[in-house]
This record gives C-alpha cells, sequence and structure tokens, in this order.
C-alpha cells in the first residue's frame, strides 16, 4: 500500500482537505450579511449596545450584519435558536449576564449551556445597574425607598424583561438583600418596560445604566443609585448604593457576542478583530461611554476572556437565584 493510499485510509487526508476547506472558507469569511439575534425588543440596552459595535464592525467586516430581535422568556427563546443556528458564522447572538449566566439557574429546564453551547466572541460592554422608579413615585432618595416598598410590598410592582434578564436577576439580588417579593411586570424588553415606567403604569425597575441616562438626564424618571462602588461617569449627581445606604446591592452587567458551538476558530478570530478595532474607534467609544456603559480592557476582549466570565458569573449568579424558584 502506497503512503497515498495509507493516509486515504487513516482518513489523514480527509482532515487535511476539511481543515484546507475551512481555512479557505473563514479566509473568503464574510460573503454574505450576517445575522446578529438580540434576545430582547428594539430600543433596549441590549438592542442599542449590539447596534454600536455591530455598525462599526460591518465595516471592518465589509458585510452589513443584520439586527434580528427576537424576544420572550427573559431571552432565552432567542438564545435557544442561536445554540440551534448553523456554525457558519453568519447567525451570531448578542448575550449577556442573564442569558448567558442567571438563566442557568432560573430555568432547571434550558435548552443550551451558555459555557457549552456556544463559541465566545468578545465581550462588547459593561453595563451597571441603576434603580429607577416612575417620576411620581413617592420615596425621594434610596432610604425612603427601601422604607417604602417594605411597608407597601404587596401594593408595589416591579417591571422586569422577563425571568432570567438582567432586570429580573438584579431585582431578585435587590428582593433578597430586603427580603421582599414584590409583583413582577415582565415585558419583552427594558425598552418598553422603560416606556411604561415613563408612562406611570409601573413603579420600579432595575435597569442597565444604557437604557436609563437619556430619561433620567431627561428627568422623566427617577433614579435612586447606581449599583457599582464608583459613580458613573454619565450620571455624576446619582449617588451610589453604598454612599445612599445599601452598599450590599452590587450588581452590573456585560454584553458579549457569542457564535454556535463548532464555529471556526478562524472565523471567531475574525469577527473577535473586528469587534476589538470596534472598541478603539472613537465614535463607538463616545457613543458607548455616554450611554454609561464601561468599556473592557484589551484584555477582556479576548473570547478565553469571556469563556471565563460566563463561568464566573454562573458561580455567583447561582446560589442568590436558586432560591428564587422555590
Ligand atoms: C434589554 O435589552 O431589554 C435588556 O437587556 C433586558 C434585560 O435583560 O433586562
Amino acid at each position: 500500500m502506497n503512503f497515498y493510499s495509507r493516509m486515504l485510509a487513516s482518513g489523514v487526508l480527509a482532515a487535511i482537505v476539511s481543515l484546507s476547506a475551512i481555512a479557505a472558507q473563514a479566509q473568503a469569511y464574510p460573503t454574505h450579511s450576517i445575522t446578529m439575534i438580540v434576545p430582547f425588543a428594539a430600543g433596549g440596552p441590549t438592542d442599542v449596545t449590539s447596534r454600536i459595535v455591530t455598525g462599526h464592525m460591518a465595516q471592518t467586516l465589509g458585510q452589513s450584519i443584520i439586527i434580528e430581535n427576537v424576544v420572550g422568556a427573559g431571552g432565552t427563546t432567542a438564545t435557544t435558536r442561536a445554540a440551534r443556528a448553523a456554525n457558519d458564522g453568519y447567525v451570531l447572538i448578542s448575550g449577556h449576564m442573564g442569558t448567558h449566566a442567571a438563566a442557568v439557574p432560573l430555568y432547571p429546564n434550558l435548552a443550551y449551556h451558555p459555557a457549552k453551547d456556544f463559541e465566545p466572541v468578545a465581550l462588547l460592554a459593561g453595563t451597571p445597574i441603576v434603580i429607577l422608579a416612575r417620576k411620581d413615585f413617592p420615596p425621594k432618595d434610596l432610604k425612603e425607598f427601601v422604607t417604602y416598598v417594605k411597608a407597601n410590598v404587596d401594593k408595589v410592582n416591579a417591571a422586569h424583561a422577563g425571568v432570567g434578564s438582567v432586570s429580573h436577576a438584579s431585582c431578585e439580588l435587590l428582593n433578597a438583600i430586603l427580603d421582599i417579593k414584590p409583583t413582577g411586570i415582565p415585558f419583552n424588553g427594558t425598552g418598553p418596560a422603560m416606556n411604561a415606567l415613563v408612562g406611570g403604569q409601573v413603579d420600579y425597575m432595575c435597569d442597565q445604566v444604557v437604557n436609563a441616562v437619556p430619561q433620567i438626564n431627561g428627568g422623566t424618571i427617577k433614579a435612586y443609585a447606581v449599583a457599582t462602588p464608583e459613580r458613573n461617569p454619565s450620571l455624576p449627581d446619582i449617588p451610589t448604593t453604598a454612599e445612599a445606604g445599601l452598599p450590599a446591592f452590587q450588581a452590573q452587567a456585560w454584553n458579549g457576542i457569542f457564535a454556535p458551538k463548532g464555529t471556526p476558530a478562524p472565523i471567531i478570530a475574525k469577527l473577535n478583530a473586528a469587534a476589538v478595532k470596534a472598541l478603539d474607534d472613537e465614535g463607538v467609544r463616545k457613543r458607548l461611554l455616554d450611554l454609561g456603559s464601561v468599556i473592557p480592557s484589551p484584555a477582556e476582549r479576548t473570547p478565553e476572556a469571556l469563556a471565563a466570565l460566563v463561568k464566573s458569573e454562573i458561580a455567583k449568579w447561582t446560589p442568590v437565584l436558586k432560591p428564587a424558584t422555590n
């Protein structure tokens, strides 16, 4: 048996052929438009952050990135669809602390595993949490808010973007700290939830600053505190929870791009490079920073760093949220 027939027999040749096919495919990638699934309604923080960054990525990649808003079940409907999509680089998902961490303890029968069914591409932004209320909600500061919601727990309600979303998970943490269980009002995203808050149809919400800065600075809603150690540069007048008397409530979310498991490494590398270039772009940075986002450091932008973040966030939120399912 000669060299080639032995290689053929051992399958090495087939492997070489498919590897070079993948390399050629990655070389040409992308040859048509890419779909970015956003698991919440248009106009919300995940949608806004995704559009800002993918707008620049599309220029680098030379193909348009089409945002497809797929809503439902706190983002897990869309994330399940992304996990089952073709792993050819043309379907991506804009995931976050909810879809890729908080969902694990809150959905015992989750149809995907954030750390196993995806290829992390890049972290896009950190999104601090802020406690908000409708403009005419009685409490004037966080101390009064705590007293008021405890005294009226059966009357007040908290808006959120569905079980397992960032707004739900972060307010579940607040509920655990205050030992309260107010009524939750679900929406398809905090975009529509914000409209209800501005309209006075709901009482309060734990939301990402990205979604709230324009409303807070516009005076259409109340903001009690940001749940981070430092004040947010885009909200200099809003105290931290520690300054306002509730240091235990610390919560920051994040957004990241993920591809279906098995998406070739050269394609992940190309997408990551485009995301990193976008986060270094002055225009992109200004828009994200003006909305109170935290831009990841270069070390935090690697696929490996996002993979590690997913694991650590699942470990962090599981003990907090598991009890919420009882
Ligand atoms: C959104 O984009 O609507 C939010 O990310 C929802 C959430 O997770 O609270």
